[in-house]
């Protein structure tokens, strides 16, 4: 089998993925991180993230010997053929990338690097970023190459190792050859490009995502106020090929550790460059309105001006089902508003353990969806898990103080709550008042 020695530099959720599909793959995988006590959980195979399959693939990878975890980049690269850069890039100043821990990540390992070797820069950094790790390295001999990972956190090895395409950018073309060849048993189309285009790539994608959402959210407030439903309006568009039906559904507005900080960046680029990226500028400012709009709708659904001590509960708290993550959370986002006009929280998530406390002090997290919906104003659905799906609806609306429920994700079954006797209220549908 063809196998190569791999370093992966940072195991968050792009570089414990990478490390764990790559050796899956039957490459050699040593892992790094700065955080002892992470990195003696995940020598024990023990995985802290929400992600399914992973942890399987880390404990098959540590019984086969190709995989293993060691504290500082130092000492994962001096016999690496392949070291894949997979730190954090948070939103710096003014919306631009912060690219501290990539350039001494470059700064610490630049003299230990073996002879002709490859670094890939797997986050997502500003177009430009794999020159300026090249020149941070200063060695002839070491190419860098931009090689942008598009999975989703909740689905990270499903699209790692399913992956719609692979895009790997060099300015010295055998060394996107050589990290193009180490996925080859996936059959992805490949994508061999520039460095700066590939970056490029990776900036220009979730950009459209998040203009895509945007643009459903606006459409199902038109549908609204013009009394269309936006479930069959998505679906009559998704059936046009050059749309699709994916990512069409609208919600409390998007968010999570990706979008908004690739949308923020990008924007930061363009005003660098002396461009008016209006058009990025509006999916950014629309997205604040919708979560602002859904404490709007909260307020008509109970009939009341003011949310000044109203009891409200709230189903979902991550950015998203199927994770832990409450980063860039739209949930939290809409709850501290909801706070801020003076409404008393309770909160409920499957994802998120009783014991995460502080996550906001806008909202008491409890750990059932029942305890949230005793003396309620309104349940508000915020987040898409499925298993509020089959709650017991009838319990539910005994519970409630109003019988409200606004689900801003289009979840559940309007037909199941109208017969509980609960008034249902979605996004862009008609209300079904009970
Ligand atoms: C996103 C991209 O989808 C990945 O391709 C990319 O690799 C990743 O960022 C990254 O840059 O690392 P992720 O942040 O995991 O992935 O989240 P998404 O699944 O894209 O969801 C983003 C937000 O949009 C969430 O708040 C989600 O609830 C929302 N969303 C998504 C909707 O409101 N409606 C939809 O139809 C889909």
């Amino acid at each position: 089998m063809f196998s190569r020695r791999i370093a992966v530099v940072g195991t968050g959720y792009v570089g414990l993925t990478t490390g764990a599909c790559l050796a899956s793959l039957g490459h050699h995988v040593t892992c790094a991180d700065v955080d002892p006590a992470k990195v003696d959980r995940l020598k024990s195979g023990q995985v802290t993230i929400l992600e399914p399959g992973l942890e399987e693939l880390v404990a098959s990878g540590l019984a086969a010997g190709r995989l293993e975890f060691v504290l500082g980049a130092r000492n994962a690269v001096a016999e690496a053929e392949v070291i894949f850069l997979c730190v954090p890039t948070p939103m710096g100043q003014g919306g631009a990338a912060d690219l501290s821990a990539v350039e001494s990540v470059a700064e610490e390992i630049r003299n230990l690097l073996p002879e002709r070797c490859v670094i890939v820069n797997k986050s997502t950094v500003p177009v430009g970023t794999a020159a300026r790790v090249r020149d941070l390295i200063g060695r002839e001999d070491i190419a860098v190459v931009s090689n942008p990972e598009f999975l989703r956190e909740g689905s990270a090895v499903h699209d790692f190792l399913n992956p719609d395409r692979i895009v790997v950018g060099c300015d010295a073309q055998d060394a996107a050859e050589r990290v193009a060849a180490l996925y080859a048993r996936l059959g992805a189309p490949t994508v061999l490009t520039d460095a700066a285009s590939a970056e490029m790539v990776k900036y220009a994608a979730n950009c459209f995502l998040a203009m895509k959402l945007s643009y459903v959210n606006a459409i199902a407030e038109l549908c609204e106020r013009l009394g269309a439903d936006v479930n069959d309006v998505t679906e009559g568009m998704g059936y046009d090929r050059r749309i699709g039906q994916a990512f069409l559904n609208p919600g409390p507005g998007w968010g999570g550790s990706c979008l908004p900080k690739d949308v923020q960046a990008l924007l930061q680029v363009s005003e660098a460059a002396d461009f008016d990226f209006s058009l990025l500028r509006s999916t950014s400012d629309s997205n604040e309105r919708q979560r602002a709009r859904m404490v709007q709708k909260v307020k008509e659904a109970i009939g009341v001006d003011s949310l000044a001590g109203v009891r409200i509960g709230i189903l979902g708290l991550t950015f998203k089902a199927g994770t832990d993550d409450l980063r860039d959370s739209p949930s939290l986002a809409v709850a501290r508003l909801l706070a801020e006009e003076g409404a008393e929280l309770t909160g409920f998530d499957p994802g998120v353990p009783l014991a995460v406390t502080g996550v906001t002090d806008a909202v008491t997290v409890v750990g059932d969806p029942y305890q949230v919906a005793k003396g309620a104003a309104a349940l508000v659905l915020l987040t898409e898990w499925p298993e509020f799906r089959t709650l017991d609806w009838p319990r539910v609306a005994e519970l409630l103080d109003n019988k409200i429920v606004v689900d801003t994700r289009n979840l559940l079954d309007r037909d199941v709550l109208s017969r509980a006797g609960i008034s249902w209220h979605g996004v862009g549908r008609p209300t079904l008042v009970s």
